[in-house]
């Protein structure tokens, strides 16, 4: 018997080094590192959260964004619930990179609950939260800035998500 009434695959996609690992790491074992490991394709972590009396099993699919590893990316698409889109605070670019990402998701896995992330507010940032808040909008998503070093909103935003995920799951019933 499981003792969790949903099983949640949580895509989390942004550009290479943005902090999807960081992020999901810290929020599934409560760890940060500096060491920078690229992923290939994708790394699997759990965590079992309570949203609303319901338990559910986030299953966290961290995928590897760097350029020469993306053509990996699209099977691991398949089936997801739901999604963190992640840009780096410090990196302008990767902020735009965004609109692309939501594009690849809704393309494989249809118009699932997505969240904006700026991850690395510990650091000195090049993009307000004006300026991410706006691209949210324009994509109609939530926004949620993040430092995994610090450790501020990573809970939240798994959290929320969580949230949109059985808000989801109620309309469509
Ligand atoms: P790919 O696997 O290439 O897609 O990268 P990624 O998005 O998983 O990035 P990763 O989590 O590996 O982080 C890249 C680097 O940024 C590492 O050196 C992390 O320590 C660092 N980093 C991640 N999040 C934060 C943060 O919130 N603050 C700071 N200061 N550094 C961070």
């Amino acid at each position: 018997m499981t003792d969790f009434d949903y099983s949640v695959k949580v895509l989390i996609v942004g550009d290479g080094g943005v902090g999807k690992t960081s992020l999901t790491r810290r929020f599934a074992t409560g760890q940060f590192t500096k060491d920078y490991i690229q992923t290939i394709g994708v790394n699997l972590l759990s965590k079992v959260i309570e949203v609303k009396g319901e338990k559910m099993m986030l299953l966290l699919w961290d995928t590897g964004g760097q350029e020469k590893f993306r053509n990996l990316l699209p099977k691991y698409y398949e089936g997801g619930h739901c999604g963190l889109v992640v840009y780096d605070v410090t990196k302008p670019l990767t902020l735009k990179k965004c609109v692309w990402w939501v594009g690849e998701i809704t393309k494989h896995c249809g118009k699932v609950p997505l969240i904006l992330i700026g991850n690395k507010t510990d650091l000195e940032r090049q993009v307000s939260t004006e300026e991410g808040r706006s691209v949210a909008n324009s994509l109609g998503i939530p926004f949620i800035e993040t430092s995994a070093k610090d450790q501020t909103n990573v809970e939240k935003a798994f959290s929320l998500l969580g949230e949109m995920f059985l808000e989801n799951i109620k309309v469509r019933k």
